[in-house]
């Protein structure tokens, strides 16, 4: 396949028009958004999506999230229950996506051949530009080949994706970081967790006024079947090996070999080496999942070998950071 000429385009209103219309022509645009950055594409069209399975590499047994401008939307492609209008008024726009029974309009290869759907009103100002524009729902994953660290900038797009694809609409860092909390609403008396983010189960049950299956349940039930499709143990994997520590040991930061790093959650108040790294100067836990993914792929294009990565203490995005931390200290 012939090399493409990835651009990156600033969010001018003349941008924002010649990238609504190549969506509509069936062209994939990667898009901020405030968790992360997504390669989106038609979602009515399924030779558009194919086109981001391809340019992912993703298996498409590993369904995308349909993004959407406004709630009025929602019934074209899924059919939503009293649940998900109750979160979607308290949560959207932003970073929660719900899993529902989808209508016919809805091509098999956006959800993997199942007859649910995902589906998010995202909260970026230029995201949702676009998707004003377009005035379609726009079918995006995370744009990062499959298996590694999901994008936060423009750049990172660039970085992993050059060649592949035509369209980067740079919409600055993303503010979240990780990706949305992904909560099945099949059945609405029993949501469940599939994917923890920065919306917490806590929070969810708070409006719905019922308990949440928590992402724990989740994660002992995918022992016995795959539950989320695309949940896979191994994902947002460095290149390089990621080995996990509950805190550093003296031991592992006093003797740290050639192609080693560490990355702490906080910046150390010892002494440290040039190979330390961290998520957070003061510990704070909404930096440190906004830097996360950018410090992994920081530290894997210098080139280390292993990362020593230290869990993050229990706090507001602890269940999210280390599950990705997790997933990318999977690889065998
Ligand atoms: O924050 C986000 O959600 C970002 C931005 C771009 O919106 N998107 C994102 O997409 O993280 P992706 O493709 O990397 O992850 C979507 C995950 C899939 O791996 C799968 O686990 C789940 O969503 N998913 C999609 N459709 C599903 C369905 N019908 N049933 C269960 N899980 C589904
Ligand atoms: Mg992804």
């Amino acid at each position: 396949m012939t090399a493409l000429r990835t651009r990156i385009y600033r969010g001018t209103e003349r941008n924002l028009e010649l990238l609504a219309a190549k969506l509509q022509q069936g062209e994939l645009v990667a898009v901020p958004t405030e968790t992360v950055y997504g390669l989106a594409a038609n979602a009515l069209d399924a030779t558009a999506c194919a086109r981001v399975f391809k340019a992912k590499g993703r298996p498409t047994t590993d369904p995308l999230i349909v993004h959407l401008h406004d709630l009025s939307q929602v019934t074209e492609v899924a059919k939503p229950n009293d649940a998900a209008i109750k979160l979607a008024k308290k949560f959207w726009p932003g970073p929660l996506t719900m899993i529902l029974p989808k209508t016919k309009q809805v091509p098999p290869i956006v959800t993997s051949g199942r007859s649910s759907v995902a589906v998010r009103i995202p909260a970026h100002p230029l995201f949702r530009r676009l998707l004003k524009g377009c005035a379609l729902p726009l079918a995006a994953p995370s744009a990062n080949p499959f298996g590694y660290v999901s994008p936060t900038t423009a750049r990172h797009v660039r970085d992993s994706l050059n060649g592949k694809i035509r369209f980067i609409l740079d919409g600055g860092p993303a503010k979240v970081g990780l990706e949305s909390t992904i909560v099945d609403l099949r059945d609405p008396s029993r949501p469940k967790i599939l994917r923890p983010g920065a919306i917490s189960a806590a929070q969810i049950g708070r409006v719905l006024r019922c308990d949440v299956e928590g992402y724990k349940h989740q994660l002992a039930a995918r022992n016995r079947s795959q539950v989320a499709p695309g949940q896979l143990p191994q994902h947002y994997s460095p290149n390089a090996r990621v080995k996990l520590h509950k805190t550093i040991p003296d031991s592992v930061a006093a003797s740290i070999e050639p192609g080693q790093a560490v990355l702490y959650f906080k910046k150390p108040a010892k002494a440290h080496g040039r190979h330390a790294y961290w998520l957070s100067a003061t510990g704070n836990q909404t930096t440190a999942a906004r830097s996360l993914f950018a410090k992994l792929r920081q530290i894997d294009q210098r080139g280390y070998r292993l990362i020593h990565v230290e869990l993050v203490p229990c706090g507001l995005m602890s269940e999210a950071i280390n599950d990705r931390l997790r997933r990318a200290a999977a690889k065998g």
